[in-house]
């Protein structure tokens, strides 16, 4: 596949902040209908590569290309189709929420009557339909993130782009927001998120990359990645019961490497990193087990964003 065949690409980008600060060189391509979950520690280089995918920043070395643009040259036209919800937004106080979109609407030329139903479409989207008049200064932390994302897709973007979206939004909220960005990449979009909430990034990215000190260190598919990181594979079991006997029984059997109870559960680590859940529920009915549920465990993006970062005290680095 040439580089057009993917909504986002960078080839190399750097940029230099001095002599002791450079962020890159940094390659990627990102697939169409893909949710890439950007990953790196406070000043790794995610909100610098965001800003010089959208042309706010201009890259030192490399290119960016956006549906076979580069958003430096053409900003215009390259970013047409992309929607972009900055890290902490800096809306003009005095706006409403309402205000603030159709303000949106206009720079993207939407017509008077488009405008009005796009605006009343996000509002409800968003869960904002009841503050729409509320000056954004008087908004929640958890408000202006909603409002983030709905001015974000106001031209009804393939590309959406969104730095820590979810930060500050209720338990409600990101579940709300979770299946939001599912269904606007099930309808063809593609989703571009940085993000420090690895379990929400967990559920929802079909693809990770992690950066540190400005490197790209890992990127790939989430299950690729979190095999990579797995030490071993263990399961997790609910039975009806759990006495000595059945758990004398999984410990005997010739995969298992250790037996444990763990909050009512039981928690069986395997030899190899395989998944042998039907086996094992097999095994568990075969000695009299009565058997309620199972889940296989590989490594968390947790393991291995901390694992990436082993032996480096979690300090900014110095400029
Ligand atoms: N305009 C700037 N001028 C000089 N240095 C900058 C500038 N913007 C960012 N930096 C530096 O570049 C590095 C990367 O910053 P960046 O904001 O991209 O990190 P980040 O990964 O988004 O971090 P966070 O998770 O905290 O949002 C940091 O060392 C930061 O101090
Ligand atoms: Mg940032």
């Amino acid at each position: 596949m040439s580089t057009d065949d993917y909504p986002l690409s960078t080839n190399g980008i750097v940029k230099n902040y001095g002599p002791k600060t450079t962020i890159g060189p940094i390659s990627m391509n990102i697939g169409k209908k893909w949710i890439f979950g950007f990953l790196g520690p406070n000043g790794a280089g995610k909100t610098t590569t965001i800003r010089m995918i959208l042309g706010l920043s201009k890259p030192n070395n490399g290119s960016v290309t956006v549906f076979g643009r580069d958003p430096s040259k053409d900003p215009e036209r390259a970013l047409k189709n992309i929607g972009y919800a900055p890290e902490l937004p800096n809306f003009q106080t005095f706006f409403s929420g309402e205000d603030l979109l159709n303000f949106v609407a206009k720079l993207y030329r939407l017509s008077t009557s488009e405008r009005r139903t796009r605006v009343r479409e996000l509002l409800e989207m968003v869960g904002l339909r009841d503050h729409a008049e509320k000056k954004i200064g008087k908004y929640s932390k958890g408000m202006v993130q909603r409002l983030s994302v709905a001015q974000a897709l106001i031209n009804d973007p393939d590309l959406v782009i969104m730095d820590e979206p979810t930060l500050g939004m209720d338990p409600a909220a990101t579940i709300y927001f979770r299946d939001l960005f599912k269904t606007l990449v099930s309808d063809g979009r593609t989703i571009f998120i940085s993000s420090h909430q690895l379990d929400e990034v967990q559920k929802i990215a079909t693809h990770v990359g992690m950066i540190n000190k400005g490197k790209m260190v890992f990127q790939g598919t989430t299950p690729s990645i979190l095999d990579a990181f797995a030490k071993d594979y263990s399961i997790e079991v609910e039975l009806e019961t759990i006495n000595q006997k059945i758990l004398e029984k999984i410990g005997q059997l010739d995969y298992i490497d250790q037996v444990k109870v763990i909050n009512g559960k039981v928690q069986i680590k395997l030899k190899e990193k395989r998944d042998l859940r039907a086996t094992l529920a097999e095994d568990i009915i075969k000695n009299g087990g009565r058997l309620l549920g199972m889940a296989l465990n590989k490594a968390t993006l947790e393991d291995a964003f901390v694992e990436t970062l082993r032996g480096e005290i979690p300090i900014l680095e110095k400029n």
